[in-house]
């Protein structure tokens, strides 16, 4: 399984605290059967250019003393909050997915805009960019009646939800929902720490397959190998 959604690298963001902490993140989800890790931490256009931001990441990722501890497969990226105009920001390629045209998207959690909407989906054709949508579930309230979700569906967006969309007793109908009517293509942890938003894919998964069956999840599993094919294929993964 691959976690598209995570914020692992020590002190890099309001994720993980310590170098102790990351690790931590990273051998629970191994011993989970998480085989990549996606690390993706926060951007924000507003507060630092991505020269800043890729130096601090290379940094916190330097820190991790991977040689000796047990770990997934990892990749860099971010979660790239979004700014208008981002669809002319050349800059953003340097944020994808290492290896990849992906690039994490996460929208403001209050209502969107038709143009909001168009900027996202601008970033295919301007930037030759890919982007796919973090964490669904925190937006559907909000976007409710709009029809800005079934718009991204419809342009092929691919949509990325949090394995507590399913551990969590009050959503976990909508999520298996959104799982079998084809609205939710990869799955990530959005683990934070080792407390309170700790990883837990593995949870997860465990129970789309006791609620659907495995074959829901080789298709979820396929999604993200086509992703990052050639990466994996690559074999320049740390
Ligand atoms: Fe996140």
């Amino acid at each position: 399984m691959i976690d598209f959604h995570s914020h692992f690298l020590p002190r890099m963001d309001d994720g993980s605290s310590s170098v102790e902490e990351s690790l931590e993140m990273l051998r629970s989800s191994l011993e989970q059967g998480v085989e990549v890790m996606a690390a993706t931490p926060h951007f924000y256009a507003f507060r630092e250019d991505p020269d800043s931001f890729l130096e601090r990441r290379a940094a916190a990722f330097a820190k991790l003393p991977l040689a000796d501890a047990p770990h997934p497969k990892l990749l860099l990226g971010a979660e790239v909050y979004y700014f208008d105009g981002m669809s002319h920001s050349e800059s953003l390629r340097r944020l994808t997915l290492e290896g990849t045209r992906y690039i994490l998207i996460e929208m403001p959690f209050s209502r969107w805009s038709e143009h909001m909407v168009d900027e996202v989906l601008r970033l295919r054709d301007r930037l030759r960019l890919k982007p796919y949508l973090a964490h669904i579930e925190r937006y559907l309230h909000a976007q409710r009646g709009t029809g800005y979700i079934d718009r991204f569906l419809q342009e092929g967006m691919l949509i990325q939800c949090n394995a507590e969309f399913f551990l969590t007793r009050s959503t976990v109908r909508k999520a298996l929902k959104m799982l079998r009517n084809g609205q939710i293509h990869i799955l990530g942890s959005d683990a934070h720490n080792m407390a309170e938003r700790a990883p837990e894919l593995g949870n997860a998964v465990s129970l789309i397959r006791s609620e659907l069956g495995d074959r829901v999840l080789e298709d979820l599993d396929a999604n993200g190998r086509a992703m990052l094919q050639s990466v994996l294929a690559g074999g320049n993964v740390q």
